[in-house]
């Protein structure tokens, strides 16, 4: 396995960074004291530490230093108008002042008018409402138990479903086993559990196949994204989706397409259907809230039907204290209202952006003479994404075709991705995740020019440590 030792240039970053946000780093140091790591989301907990953010719009958040940080997080890829877009926050504003928002408990007219849009726009017969992409990965899970009566689950390796007991297996690469997403990546959970996740490889349909030949009979659900954030940014093929439904028919198990990333992005509904895959039951969150915790499962009636009264209550799936808040809903409606009139705006937009900044990174790169990679190749059936990682494979010329490809350290210098990059950057007042994050259609050609300077400072940089 080839690595490097980065060990000078992390500290390098850490010390230039820490003289770069001295507040932030007294808020770090005071947010220690009670919480785990400083925080609450661990992919946000950066080392040595996170800018802590004081307002936002638009492209652009400022810290508590008052840095003003050009930002491709954009909300964990939520935000795809940008932070605080005002055709949400007019309408919670207003709604506010007239008594309105926060009287959970109670169901409404504009829960209602969610669901017609959601199911319009994505083809769906039935949708139920939580409040995370985590509760509804699980709880489409669950109604694929209940439905075929079978105990195993199968998803891709690298695939990020959220933090439920199902989804914990197969998301962190190890280099010590012969296939590197075999893993359990927690302690707490009993092999019970985990000895029922069947890890197939993303965008390789012959191991669908041979998995699908030895475990089919017994799944309940093979869930997957159809385009895969975590493992690669990277969109599934039209051969792998295919091939999933037509394994998933054949079997009996139940697809699941996890559109918590991909759906609205592409487009003002799902993606499934660009690919011609009708999925048994679809997960959204993330976009569809316009920046409120709103997550569904929407799907075929004969199985969304368990968790009501005509299918027994046979599933628990019934609802949290802020499932369908009536705050949430308002921006929910509003938002993918908004996106679906101005969809041919909107999605062309985000798609020349975002390649626009893929180039941008690999010549930024280039030009300082180290190899990168933006692996989000679009093929014939997605739109050029707006999502994208940066990867630096150790041989130049590697392309990058799956998770496998892009998460092996023996491969790609990982630590020079996902950390000193990051870092490097941070300095530079732009904020990326994996390199590089999601552009928004507040972003503008100018501020991708600026994201490509940023990467050059630091390609500058990273020469003398590499
Ligand atoms: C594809 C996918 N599914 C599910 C989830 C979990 O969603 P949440 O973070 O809202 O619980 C995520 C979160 O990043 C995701 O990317």
């Amino acid at each position: 396995m080839r690595t490097r030792d980065h060990d000078r240039l992390t500290a390098k970053l850490a010390e230039a960074y820490t003289q770069h946000s001295p507040r932030c780093a007294a808020i770090n140091e005071r947010a220690a004291r009670h919480l785990i790591d400083g925080g609450s989301h661990a992919l946000r907990l950066i080392k040595p530490f996170p800018p802590r953010m004081a307002s936002a719009q638009g492209a652009y958040i400022t810290d508590e230093d008052g840095h003003r940080i050009l930002d491709f997080w954009q909300g964990h890829f939520a935000n795809i108008l940008g932070h605080n877009p005002e055709c949400v926050t007019s309408v919670l504003a207003a709604a506010f002042e007239d008594g309105f928002g926060l009287q959970t408990g109670f169901e409404d007219r504009l829960q209602v008018e969610a669901a017609e849009i959601l199911c319009r726009q994505t083809g769906n017969e039935r949708v139920r409402f939580t409040t995370s992409g985590t509760l509804a990965t699980m709880s489409s899970i669950m109604l694929s138990l209940a439905f075929t009566g079978r105990e195993m689950v199968m998803k891709a390796g690298a695939g990020w479903h959220g933090g439920h007991p199902w989804g914990l297996k197969g998301v962190g690469f190890r280099t010590n086993v012969d296939d590197g997403f075999q893993y359990v990546d927690t302690e707490g959970l009993p092999p019970a559990f985990t000895d029922k996740v069947i890890v197939t490889h993303f965008n390789d349909p012959d191991r669908l196949r041979t998995d699908f030949r030895q475990h089919g009979d017994q799944l309940a659900c093979f869930i997957v994204e159809p385009f895969i954030g975590a493992g690669g940014c990277m969109p599934a093929t039209r051969e792998y989706l295919h091939a999933a439904r037509q394994l998933t028919h054949d079997y009996g198990a139940v697809l699941v397409l996890d559109e918590v990333i991909a759906g609205f992005r592409f487009r003002a509904g799902d993606v499934g259907s660009l690919y011609g895959v009708t999925p048994d039951l679809a997960t959204f969150g993330k976009t569809i809230g316009g920046g409120m915790p709103v997550a569904a499962v929407a799907g075929r009636e004969q199985i969304m039907k368990l968790v009501g009264r005509d299918g027994g209550g046979k599933v628990k799936f019934s609802g949290g204290t802020y499932s369908g808040h009536p705050a949430s809903m308002l921006a929910a409606k509003t938002f993918m209202e908004y996106l679906v009139a101005h969809e041919d705006d909107i999605y062309p937009r985000l798609s020349a952006l975002g390649e626009k900044a893929r180039r941008t990174a690999e010549a930024a790169f280039r030009e300082e003479g180290i190899y990168v990679r933006c692996p989000s190749y679009t093929d014939d059936v997605l739109p050029g994404s707006s999502l994208s990682l940066v990867a630096f494979p150790y041989e130049e010329g590697r392309e990058l075709r799956s998770p496998e490809d892009v998460r092996n350290p023996a491969l790609c210098d990982v630590v020079l991705a996902e950390q000193a990059l990051q870092l490097g950057l941070l300095i530079n007042d732009v904020y990326t995740m994996h390199g590089l994050g999601a552009v928004s259609y507040a972003h503008t050609e100018e501020d991708i020019d600026r994201l490509g300077e940023a990467y050059h400072q630091v390609a500058r940089l990273f020469k003398q440590y590499l």
